[in-house]
Formats: structure tokens, C-alpha cells, sequence
């Protein structure tokens, strides 16, 4: 042992600085189901208190035969705690299973959250990676600040996944709607509705080959974008190492270090 560490008895450790986080049960308040989208608030930990757009909490269900591994979920407000989620797997069929008083496994706030975008910004969203742009619209309208977003579908044929299927599409949509405007296309339109907006800042969270447009654009454009990054998140600390992912600077990053990050950071192609 090293004589520095000797010299650091227990009456002299402090917590280390940052955040408080909480982690342990919390009670679900209210439930309510939209087409498969749920919507759960909680008796809010202290903790949660002053959380921002982009943080995350990792939820799991108490119940017998729950996934080991905890999921991560935005925060989409804080007064009361709220999670909205769509239907994926047996993650989430058992957190949304959960009946009003009973207690799920909570653990945040993790994650950096968004830069301040200015007073013009446009948010492009495809429809599984709602939760932290729905966040954001939110906190931008109790900021006074308008928002402009793009919800990006994928065609009937081919659904990225149940949370996109076209009924949901319509329940997430009439989500962003009493809190940002919102124009609804087709993924390869995204240039062109760019274009169209002329946005000041591009927040994005959606799939790859969309991720790439807008990041070409932005650079085209000298426009700063963000990106809000989802990829499984076993620890949302840095522990795991499980959500690693390429950036530009041919080296991996761990993206619960964001998940928000300068869009020209990502390696998207
Ligand atoms: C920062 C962040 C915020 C998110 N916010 C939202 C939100 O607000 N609303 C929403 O609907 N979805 C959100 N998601 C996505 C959500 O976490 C996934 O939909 C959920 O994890 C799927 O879990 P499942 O068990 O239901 O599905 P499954 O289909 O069973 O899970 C998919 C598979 O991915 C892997 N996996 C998924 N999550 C984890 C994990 N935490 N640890 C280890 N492996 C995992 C497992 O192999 C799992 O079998 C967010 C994801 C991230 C990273
Ligand atoms: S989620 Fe475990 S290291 Fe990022």
C-alpha cells in the first residue's frame, strides 16, 4: 500500500463530487397506456430533482423472472419522475406490466444531458428513439423555447421494430405534438426537410443511415448538431463496458459517457 493511502483513514473519506444518485425501489404513481406506448410516474427520489433532458435512469421490474440487467429509460420529466416507453421485449413487458403502488428498481440520474440548443433548433426523431427527444421538447417549451421537430417513420413494409409500428407512430406523434411542431416524413426526406427549416442547432436521435444525413448536412451547412445515442446499457456508469461505440477519432468511446454527444464526434458509416 502506498504511504499516500495510508494517510487517509476512514474519518477523512468524502463522497466523491458530482450528482447524487439514487438506487433502490420507488413506487409507481400512475400508469397510463397509449397504443402500446406506456407512460409510468413515480413518487419521485430526491435525487431525480433537478435532472435535465439526455439523463437516463436504468428501471428494472422486482417480479420473479425479470431480466437480470437493468433497461435504460429517459427522463422525460422530473415532477413527478416520469418514463414513457414502447412494448419492445420481456424488459419491458415486465416494467410495464407493473400496477399502480407497485415498487420497480430505479437507478439514476445517469448521463450528461443536452447543451442549450438557442431559441432556433430542430430536432430530427425516428420513433424508437423518442424518449429523449420528447424530453427535450419538453424542457425547451417550460423554457419558453420553440421547437421544431421531424418525426421520422419507416414505410409499413418494413417497421424497425414494434415500437415503430404505424399505430404507435400515431401515439408517439400525438406525444410531441402539445409541445413542439411537428412535420412527419419518410427517412429519406431528411435532407430535404432540413433544407426547408434552415434550423440554427439539429438535435438527432434515430438510426444510423439517418444519424449520417444529418451529420452531413450539418457539416455541409456549418450548423452544430447533437446526437442522443441508444445502445444497451447493462451499468450507465462506465463499469461494463458494454456500451461501446466507433467515433470519428478511430477510437471507441463508451456511450453512457453520454449519450449526448457534438454529432460530428459519431462515427455513423
Ligand atoms: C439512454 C437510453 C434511453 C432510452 N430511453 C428510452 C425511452 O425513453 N423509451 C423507450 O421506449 N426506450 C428507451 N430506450 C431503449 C430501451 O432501453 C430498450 O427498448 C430496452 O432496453 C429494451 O429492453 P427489452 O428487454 O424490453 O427488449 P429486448 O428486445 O428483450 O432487449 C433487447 C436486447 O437488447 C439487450 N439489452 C437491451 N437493454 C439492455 C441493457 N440495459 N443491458 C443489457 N442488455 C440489454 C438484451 O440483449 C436484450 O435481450 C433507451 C435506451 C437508452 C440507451
Ligand atoms: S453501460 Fe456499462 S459501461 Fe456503459
Amino acid at each position: 500500500m502506498s504511504a499516500a493511502s495510508t494517510d487517509i483513514g476512514p474519518e477523512t473519506r468524502v463522497a466523491p463530487a458530482g450528482a447524487p444518485v439514487f438506487a433502490g425501489d420507488a413506487p409507481v404513481r400512475t400508469i397510463a397506456e397509449d397504443r402500446a406506448v406506456t407512460t409510468m410516474t413515480f413518487d419521485a427520489p430526491a435525487a431525480f430533482a433537478g435532472a435535465r433532458a439526455g439523463q437516463f435512469l436504468l428501471v428494472s421490474s422486482n417480479r420473479e423472472g425479470a431480466p437480470l440487467l437493468a433497461r435504460p429509460m429517459s427522463i422525460i420529466a422530473t415532477d413527478p419522475l416520469t418514463i414513457s416507453f414502447g412494448y419492445q421485449g420481456e424488459g419491458t413487458r415486465l416494467i410495464a406490466a407493473a400496477e399502480p403502488g407497485e415498487a420497480l428498481h430505479l437507478f439514476g440520474p445517469l448521463g450528461h444531458p443536452f447543451e442549450p440548443l438557442g431559441p432556433d433548433a430542430l430536432i430530427v426523431v425516428e420513433g424508437a428513439h423518442f424518449g429523449t427527444m420528447l424530453a427535450l421538447c419538453h424542457e425547451r417549451r417550460a423554457a419558453g423555447e420553440r421547437t421544431r421537430v421531424v418525426f421520422v417513420t419507416r414505410p409499413p413494409d418494413a417497421p424497425a421494430g414494434p415500437v415503430t409500428a404505424g399505430e404507435q407512430d400515431a401515439a408517439l406523434i400525438a406525444m410531441f405534438e402539445p409541445v413542439a411542431e411537428v412535420t412527419r416524413l419518410a427517412g429519406s426526406e431528411v435532407v430535404a426537410a432540413l433544407a426547408a427549416a434552415r434550423p440554427a442547432a439539429v438535435a438527432a436521435g434515430a438510426f444510423d443511415h439517418v444519424m449520417g444525413e444529418v451529420q452531413a448536412w450539418c457539416e455541409r451547412e456549418g450548423v452544430p448538431g447533437f446526437a442522443a445515442l441508444q445502445v444497451a446499457m447493462p451499468c450507465g456508469i462506465g463499469a461494463c463496458k458494454s456500451c461501446i461505440r466507433k467515433f470519428r477519432d478511430e477510437r471507441y468511446h463508451l456511450v453512457c459517457e453520454g449519450p449526448i454527444f457534438p454529432i460530428a464526434e459519431v462515427a455513423f458509416r
